[in-house]
């Protein structure tokens, strides 16, 4: 099978993730900072472990800030949800991911409001611009997107947060597509939450994701419950992570979460979106030369892109391309992707798109297979 849908998740994984998570259910395998014997503490050890290299990996100021939730989703409703208070106003922009849209639009009953700002493909200055106009008096936090889980499109995170610290307003950056793709370091911004997802291209397994804040706590946290720590009160710890963390965590994930971010580190990511940017430039350019593929984009340059391409063919629904492409053994996602605002954007709400994501284990004989597949799809239909 050629997998091309790693946008969704990362498949294959490093070998080293598998052989982790399956030693750490063998030789590590109690609960973690629960009990006092050796098990438990190898198994404390392994979370701080990972916790230690996230930190290191988009410079925290330390492994505190570091905290383990299921996915990026739950990492951004604990983001939300802990900062915003009635009657505050929210700055997004026009291409986010419905783990983004659906907890904004459930605070509506809080008298929370928000304002999708538009993002301007390849001019940084008037994507900026636009999140400047978007703030009002009430604003109490920026959140948004890296890339665009639909368009691959980059927003300049960077300088949307110095803007926000210029009105002493929080940025949360939802990490999902670009955590081990995109250079993203807390140290030299003002974004103060990183909100990750574990199994796309940081290459842990589903189910791993992570909260990570420069200040080491939230406002509130949205989940209560034991933290193997200060077991005598009633109330939740009020710094992370054990704040916006409760209940038994997913160490077999977490220790192959830690191998996942080990793979990228060796790799560096700067490799690793250099040779995927190759691949959906191949892509591009290929289609680019077909009649009837259409591409919502310019061709994807790596200052403003990252590997993530989406398509459609004349007169086809994106299920129907992808359904051909799967019966000639190529993964793809079709539809709207779970970001309807992305396709509201560009007009494809109705069709969905065909969406491509390589990986550092896709390459060029790869694309060019695929490209002969959309060629044939086309004849035939
Ligand atoms: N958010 C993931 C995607 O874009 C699942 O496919």
């Amino acid at each position: 099978m050629i997998y091309l849908d790693n946008a969704a998740t990362t498949y294959p994984k490093p070998p080293r993730v598998i052989t982790t998570m399956a030693d750490a259910q063998r030789t590590k395998g109690a609960n973690p900072g629960r009990s006092g014997h050796k098990l438990s503490m190898a198994a404390a050890e392994e979370l701080y472990n990972c916790r230690q290299l996230a930190a290191d990996m988009f410079s925290a100021p330390g492994p505190e800030c570091v905290a383990f939730t299921m996915n990026c989703t739950m990492a951004l409703n604990m983001v939300i949800k802990g900062v915003l208070k009635p009657g505050d106003h929210v700055v997004t922009s026009n291409l986010e991911h419905n783990a983004v849209m659906r907890p904004l639009q459930a605070l509506a009953d809080q008298n929370i409001t928000f304002t999708q700002a538009q993002v301007v493909p390849g001019d940084n200055d008037a994507t900026v611009d636009h999140f400047r106009q978007a703030l009002q008096p009430n604003t109490k936090l920026i959140v948004c997107t890296h890339a665009s889980n639909v368009w691959g499109i980059r927003l300049p995170v960077e300088r949307i947060a110095a803007l926000g610290k210029e009105y002493e307003i929080c940025t949360a950056v939802d990490c999902a597509q670009s955590g081990g793709v995109l250079p993203i370091n807390l140290n030299d911004s003002a974004i103060d939450y990183l909100c990750m997802a574990g199994h796309k291209g940081l290459y842990g397994p589903m189910g791993t994701g992570m909260l990570i804040a420069k200040c080491g706590s939230l406002p509130k946290t949205i989940l209560e419950g034991g933290t193997g720590t200060t077991s005598f009160s009633f109330l939740q710890p009020d710094q992370m992570p054990e704040q916006a963390e409760s209940g038994t965590p997913n160490l077999p994930g977490i220790a192959g979460l830690r191998a996942g971010m080990e793979f990228v580190r060796m790799k560096t990511e700067k490799v690793i979106f250099t040779h995927e940017m190759r691949l959906v430039q191949q892509l591009y350019d290929g289609l680019a030369k077909m009649n009837g593929a259409h591409l919502y984009t310019q061709r994807p340059e790596e200052a403003y892109f990252a590997p993530v391409l989406s398509f459609n063919l004349k007169g086809m629904s994106s299920e129907q391309v992808a359904g051909k492409l799967d019966n000639a053994g190529i993964a793809v996602r079709p539809g709207l992707h779970c970001a309807p605002a992305a396709h509201q954007f560009m007009g494809t709400l109705e069709q969905g798109t065909v969406r491509v994501s390589p990986s550092a284990f896709n390459n060029r004989n790869e694309i060019e297979r695929f490209l002969m597949v959309i060629r044939k799809i086309k004849a035939e239909s």
